[in-house]
């Protein structure tokens, strides 16, 4: 589906991913987000309905799908952590509202639809973003079954990964514009989206209490996943369209962004996203999963394939 400027580019609520993505999982994932009521009352329908409006426009769910395969490979149900996987969707819904403010990259575009900004106003899409973080936590207080003491500690890897050392962190060093060199770089793309991707999976494991050994070691495996994330992210912004995309494409470089194309050329990009899958693909082999692990490898090709 497409259409003009403004209006709705693709419907990407109903299509699939991607061959080889945890098809089933994204449309529980979808199902359970559509459920979620953030009000009753009519004062406040205004917010939600910018909350629902950018939470139901279609991303791809890879954070909430990684804690459910998460959960699969460490031999659980994945409904053990959905209020866990979905309070990672909101957070990272939030994050995507707040991205696209005029005062931060100033996009129109956002999941095949108008930003959330530029269809509710832009104070509107700031509190939109900031009741999603907050209907996060109570998912996770108040829905997250299992021994408190890990559900707090999952909770608490989730606000390490939002806050000043994670993704707002991140986002701060990309609109200080101070990123320099590749160490600075990747200093960037570590804390504005791997620590999400990190604690996808981590926090999922520490919700089901599983052995330290085996959460650091998918905490080295998803370090480098998030990378590659963020890798292929700023590929895409230069290679992908915005029908393909949902989003503006050359975003980056209209915004004198520093991303992995701006500091070493398209070619070697896709070189250093290439030693990065290989990394991943040694990091997880280096796990002892005893469950099925065809999700996380799965969702790990997507990462590195994936074409928006
Ligand atoms: C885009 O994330 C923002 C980044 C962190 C790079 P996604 O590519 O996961 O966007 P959606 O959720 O599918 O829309
Ligand atoms: C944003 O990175 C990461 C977030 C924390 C939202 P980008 O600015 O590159 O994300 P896109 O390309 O707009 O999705
Ligand atoms: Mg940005
Ligand atoms: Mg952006
Ligand atoms: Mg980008």
């Amino acid at each position: 589906m497409s259409e003009s400027a403004g209006g709705i580019v693709s419907d990407r609520s109903s299509e699939s991913v991607q061959a080889g993505f945890p098809e089933g999982k994204r449309l529980v994932v979808d199902a359970y987000l559509e459920r979620l009521e953030f009000s009753r009352g009519e004062p406040v329908d205004g917010v939600t309905e910018a909350m629902r409006y950018s939470l139901l426009a279609g991303g791809k769910r890879v954070r909430p799908v990684l804690a459910l395969c998460t959960a699969e490979a460490l031999g659980h149900d994945p409904g053990a952590v959905m209020p866990f996987a979905a309070a990672l969707e909101l957070i990272h819904t939030y994050s995507l509202i707040h991205d696209d403010l005029p005062a931060m990259d100033d996009d129109e575009l956002r999941r095949g639809k108008p930003t959330c900004h530029v269809k509710f106003g832009e104070n509107v899409a700031i509190l939109a973003g900031d009741a999603l973080f907050a209907e996060a936590l109570r998912l996770v207080t108040s829905r997250q079954q299992g021994d408190p003491a890990d559900v707090i500690a999952a909770l608490d890897e989730l606000l390490l990964a939002t806050g000043a050392s994670g993704m707002v962190g991140g986002q701060f060093i990309d609109i200080a514009g101070e990123v320099k060199t590749a160490d600075q770089l990747t200093d960037m793309h570590r804390l504005k989206t791997g620590r999400l991707i990190v604690a996808s999976v981590r926090g999922a494991a520490l919700a089901l209490g599983a052995p330290v050994d085996t959460v650091e070691k998918l905490t080295i495996f998803t370090a480098e996943l998030g990378m590659l994330f963020q890798i292929i992210d700023d590929i895409l912004d230069v290679t992908g369209s915005d029908a393909d995309l949902g989003k503006p494409s050359g975003s980056d470089e209209r915004h004198g962004k520093a991303t992995y194309v701006s500091t070493f050329g398209l070619g070697r990009a896709r070189e250093l996203a290439s030693e990065s899958h290989r990394r991943v693909k040694e990091s997880f082999a280096a796990i002892d999963l005893r469950g099925d692990v065809s999700g996380l490898q799965a969702v790990s090709e997507y990462i590195y394939s994936r074409d928006r």
